[in-house]
C-alpha cells in the first residue's frame, strides 16, 4: 500500500528497522492499543496487510463535514473576537476565531490565554497548520521558555529504541516528532503527565497535529484537581505526605540511564494554589523510600488513586484536524492518546514549556497555602 514518506522519517534507523516487521508482514503487536484495537476491527485475519486492506475499507468514503449545535460563549479581547466552546463543564475549552500566527502579537490576548489555560487545565485550536514550526515555537513562547524535547536539559533521551527522539525537525532540536503511519504505529498511550521522570518536569506541553487521521486518535485529559477532590477523606489523609517515585521508560534512557525522579502524591498547582493528585498510571511505580505503609495497603493505595484516572465527568476528549493545537497544563492535566487508529497517518509536532519562574518549576506540596 504507497503511502508518501518524508525523510524526517526515512532517515531515522530505528523507523527503517520498526518498518521491518510491516515488510514480513506481521501485524502490529498485540501489547500495544493499536494492535489490539486492530485484532478489534479485523477479527480472525492474521497477515498485517489483511488487517489494513479490512480496516481501510471499514474507513473508506469518510468525509469531512459538520452537524449539530455548538454551544459557546463569544468573548471580544482587544480586536479579536473568540468563541469559547467547553469541551466538558470542568475541562478542556476549544477556542475558535483566534489566528496564533499574528493575535497573540497583543498582551491582553496572551493574558487572556493564560488566564483561561489555568482555569480550563487545556485549551485547544482549529485550522492552524499554516503556522511554520518557528512560528509554533514563537506561540509557545509567550507562555514560557521552550524546553528539550522532554522538559529540562539534564536530561535528554537518546535511547536507540526510540523512534520518535530520533526523527528530527531539521533546525528545531526542541520539537518531538511523533509520527504514525501504517509501517511504525506509535501512540503514547496511558494516562501520564509528561516527563514526571524529570526532577522539574515541564509545566506545559504544546502539541499541534499535522496530519490527523479520519477516524481515532483522539487525546483524552483528565483533570488532577478532581482526582484529588474524588478520593475519599481517609486516602487523603493518609497520602497526604507521601511521595512516590516516577520512573521513565526504555524510550527515556539518556546515555543507557532510565530516568527516575520522586515527586509529593498531592501537589500544590503553584499558579493557582490548589491541590492535585500527581500519581498516574505512566510512571508512577511506588512510593518512595522512607513511608511505613505496609506492601499490601501501599498497592491498594496506589490502585484507588490511580483508579481516578479517566472518569467520564473528570476529562474531556478531544477529536484532532489538520491544524489542531492543544496546549495543555501538566500540573492540572493527565492526557492519554487514543492507539486505535492503525493504519491511518497520524503526524504531531510538540514542545515542552518551562515555567518562567524557575523557583515553581519543582514540584512541592504545601497544604497551608490553598486558593490562591
Ligand atoms: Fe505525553
Amino acid at each position: 500500500m504507497p503511502e508518501k514518506k518524508t525523510e524526517e522519517l526515512t532517515d531515522s534507523a530505528t523507523y527503517r528497522k520498526h518498518a521491518e516487521r510491516a515488510k514480513a508482514d506481521k501485524p502490529p503487536s498485540r501489547a500495544s492499543p493499536i494492535g489490539t484495537v486492530a485484532r478489534s476491527r479485523a477479527p480472525g485475519l492474521v497477515s498485517r496487510s489483511e488487517m489494513q486492506r479490512h480496516i481501510l475499507a471499514q474507513d473508506e468514503n469518510l468525509v469531512p463535514g459538520h452537524f449539530g449545535t455548538v454551544y459557546y460563549k463569544p468573548v471580544t479581547v482587544g480586536s479579536v473576537e473568540l468563541k469559547l466552546e467547553p469541551l466538558q463543564p470542568s475541562i478542556g475549552t476549544l477556542v475558535h476565531g483566534i489566528d496564533l500566527a499574528t493575535d497573540l502579537d497583543d498582551p491582553k490576548v496572551v493574558t487572556f490565554l493564560r488566564e483561561l489555560w489555568l482555569e480550563r487545565r487545556v485549551i485547544m485550536f482549529r485550522d492552524q497548520n499554516h503556522l511554520t514550526r518557528a512560528q509554533m515555537v514563537q506561540f509557545a513562547k509567550h507562555f514560557g521558555e521552550i524546553g528539550a524535547s522532554h522538559g529540562e536539559r539534564e536530561h535528554i533521551p537518546n535511547s536507540p529504541a526510540a523512534v520518535s527522539a530520533q526523527i528530527e525537525a531539521p533546525g528545531f532540536p526542541d520539537m518531538l516528532l511523533l509520527s504514525s503511519d501504517a509501517d511504525v504505529p506509535h501512540i503514547a498511550g496511558g494516562w501520564h503527565c509528561d516527563a514526571t521522570w524529570q526532577p522539574r518536569p515541564p509545566m506545559g506541553s504544546v502539541l499541534l497535529c499535522r496530519e490527523a487521521p479520519p477516524v481515532g486518535g483522539d487525546t483524552c485529559f483528565c483533570d488532577c484537581y478532581s482526582m484529588w477532590d474524588g478520593l475519599s477523606e481517609a486516602t487523603r489523609q493518609r497520602v497526604e505526605h507521601l511521595a512516590a517515585l516516577h520512573v521513565g521508560g526504555v524510550i527515556h534512557q539518556m546515555n543507557g540511564v532510565t530516568p527516575q525522579a520522586v515527586h509529593p502524591v498531592a501537589r500544590t498547582h503553584p499558579e493557582t494554589g490548589r491541590t492535585t493528585l500527581y500519581v498516574q498510571q505512566g510512571f508512577v511505580r511506588r512510593f518512595a523510600e522512607g513511608h511505613d505503609i505496609p506492601e499490601d495497603e501501599e498497592k491498594a493505595l496506589l490502585l484507588e488513586m490511580k483508579m481516578q484516572q479517566g472518569r467520564p465527568e473528570n476529562t474531556c476528549r478531544f477529536k484532532w484536524e489538520d491544524g489542531s493545537i492543544a496546549m495543555w497544563d501538566n500540573r492540572a492535566v493527565l492526557h492519554s492518546g487514543s492507539g486505535d487508529f492503525w493504519p491511518h497517518r497520524r503526524m504531531m509536532e510538540r514542545l515542552t514549556i518551562l515555567d518562567f519562574d524557575e523557583s515553581r518549576r519543582t514540584p512541592y506540596y504545601s497544604p497551608g497555602n490553598t486558593e490562591v
